[in-house]
């Protein structure tokens, strides 16, 4: 667990402008900075960043977030990954409060052994003739060969003395590359093979994938997970896809390196590849972080049906309706390598334009094993279906889906839902007629907006402060926020604090609105008349309701209550 405060800190530190040109080059424009928006496509600029908030907001797709939230979206790493990342960018570390998990500490030299052993490796394919002619004979030129760092391991058993300063140092072992056998004697895991090194989002070599180039077992040996390899979170070709991921929209999950490495190979760049291990769903929501669409496209072979199979497994609770997710089912003697190199480059695109959406996908797996003619098959279909609709959060592809189902199983939605024991989906209730103002008040708009200026002006909201909707939620959360926890109160740390909760959407528009506002603007005299105005309308609105209760102003129809209430609320007005 990271502490709060070490965030807040974090946040007070950076400076955002900073931390996304590293990524984005920013134009000045008045009092804020802009960019053309690495989230989405667009040809005006309408990505801003607030200097003096230390906040970013897009204008044309929504994106919004801290110098944190920017480095998750942009190099789609996890929360703590882009906390460390950036911690290290000013130069400090990350303490960490108790916590059972274990934690991994990475010392910075094992990054250094793996990359001189990289270096090491592109060296000898240069020098390897045999190698070089691999690769030409699957196609590669000497261009894709660098982009991906692809070298060559020779055939002997301690290559890498040659690469690193002393063969003997315990961090070799821990990285992978050496194994230590009994007795104690040393060697290289890699000998003979053609080398695709695993980059992590940072560009850092965590690993390494290495192929026999002629017949030999096991085809391709990997690096066992390591204090830098996680496999289950790591995909191969995700740091050179990136770029292109983010301007397709677009991701294909494929099974083997040399499949990413062919297709970048043929023009289709955004392609990244798990690693000997099924699709988890980190892997899933990595990808979901970066772009809209994901494609599973695997051998066309009993382990790719297999493996797709699992893929939709994985991917089923992390779906996020609008986004989508298909199949792509290759002829049975293709992988994406052989297909590409043999149809091409259009009309692969073709198919992964075409390919099985996720839902379909699921159906026509769920009814292949049953027959719907008969009871016992519809019976099976709700059985077989359970684990998997249970597993999806998404309310619109859940809603829809247990429909579906439910319509083959000639049950109804509800029925379907009591049977697994899940949280019905209900149509939504015909709202009651409108209140005479259901829509927000501007004054509460307002307010909204200058406590994300100057998030600590919720202190003197009174204390029987009270608004609906959920601008009134969220103002009521940030009271209670600076009341529980917050010693930092600047804007970042604010909207750091309610990123991923119910709240961010309705701060995130009051960010946007800021973004116009000059430095000199009088925040607090704004709060202050707004506020006013406010009670004053409640004050209003609560009077005219007793009023009425009252027809014609007999107090005598009023509880004792609201007889006090009364009395309160008429002198407050002359106050
Ligand atoms: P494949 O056997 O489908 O190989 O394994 P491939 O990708 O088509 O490779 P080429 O075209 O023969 O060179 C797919 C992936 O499964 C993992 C590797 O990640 C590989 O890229 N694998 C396969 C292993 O880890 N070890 C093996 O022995 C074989
Ligand atoms: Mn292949």
């Amino acid at each position: 667990m990271i502490p709060k405060s070490f965030v807040q800190d974090l946040l007070n530190r950076l400076d955002i402008v900073d931390v996304v040109e590293r990524y984005v080059p920013l134009k000045k424009a008045g009092a804020n900075f802009v960019a053309c928006c690495p989230f989405h496509n667009e040809k005006s600029p309408s990505f801003t960043v607030s200097q003096s908030k230390q906040f970013y907001h897009c204008f044309g797709c929504g994106a919004h977030g801290t110098a944190i939230g920017f480095v998750m979206e942009h190099a789609g790493m996890g929360f703590v990954e882009a906390v460390e990342d950036l911690a290290k960018s000013v130069g400090i570390s990350v303490p960490q409060e108790a916590s059972n998990v274990p934690q991994h500490k990475v010392a910075p030299d094992l990054y250094d052994l793996m990359q001189s052993a990289t270096r090491y490796y592109r060296e000898q394919l240069k020098k390897t003739p045999r190698a070089i002619d691999y690769l030409k004979g699957r196609g590669l030129s000497g261009e894709v060969a660098a982009r991906f760092g692809i070298g060559y391991s020779p055939d002997d058993w301690q290559n890498l003395k040659a690469a690193v300063p002393n063969y003997q140092d315990a961090s070799l072992v821990e990285t992978g590359l050496v194994i230590e056998g009994e007795g104690g004697k040393r060697y290289d895991r890699f000998r003979d093979r053609i080398m695709f090194p695993i980059v992590n989002v940072r560009g850092q070599v965590i690993g390494f994938g290495g192929r026999v180039l002629d017949k030999g077992e096991p085809k391709y040996l990997n690096s066992p997970e390591t204090p830098l390899f996680e496999k289950g979170h790591e995909l191969y070709g995700l740091y050179q896809a990136q770029k292109a991921i983010r301007a397709q929209q677009r991701v294909i999950v494929v099974e083997g390196y040399m499949d990413v490495v062919a297709l970048a190979q043929s023009g289709v760049e955004y392609a990244v590849a798990t690693l000997g291990t099924a699709t988890t769903p980190h892997h899933v929501q990595k990808l979901l972080r970066l772009c809209d669409q994901i494609v599973f496209c695997f051998d066309g072979d009993r382990a790719g049906q297999k493996a797709a199979w699992r893929a939709l497994e994985n991917a089923l609770p992390q779906l996020v309706d609008g986004k989508r997710l298909g199949f792509l089912f290759l002829p049975e003697e293709h992988d994406p390598d052989t297909y590409i190199r043999e149809y091409g480059t259009e009309a692969f695109e073709h198919e992964l334009d075409n390919s099985l959406p996720l839902s379909g996908y699921l159906l026509r797996e769920l009814t292949a094993q049953v027959d719907l003619h008969t009871q016992e098959g519809r019976s099976s279909l709700l059985k077989n279906a359970q684990p998997l609709l249970s597993a999806i959060t998404a309310p619109t592809t859940a809603l829809l889906l247990r429909k579906e189902v439910a319509a083959l199983a000639g049950v109804t939605q509800a029925e379907l839902e009591a049977l697994y024991s899940i949280k019905p989906i209900a149509a939504p209730q015909r709202a009651a007629p409108p209140k005479a103002k259901r829509s927000t008040p501007s004054g509460l708009r307002t307010l909204l907006r200058c406590l994300v200026m100057r998030p600590e002006l919720a202190r003197e909201l009174p204390g029987d402060w009270q608004a609906e909707g959920t601008e009134g939620a969220a103002v009521g959360a940030l009271a209670d926020w600076l009341r529980e926890s917050a010693d930092e109160t600047s804007t970042a740390a604010m909207i750091q604090h309610f990123q991923g909760t119910i709240h961010e959407a309705v701060f995130a528009v009051a960010q946007g609105d800021v973004m116009q506002w000059g430095e000199d603007f009088d925040v607090a005299a704004e709060f202050a008349g707004t506020l006013d105005k406010l009670r004053e309308e409640t004050r209003k609105a609560e009077l005219d309701t007793l009023h009425a209760k009252m027809q014609g102003k007999d107090l005598k129809a009023l509880s004792e209550q609201e007889r006090a209430r009364y009395l309160q609320l008429l002198q407050r007005g002359q106050a």
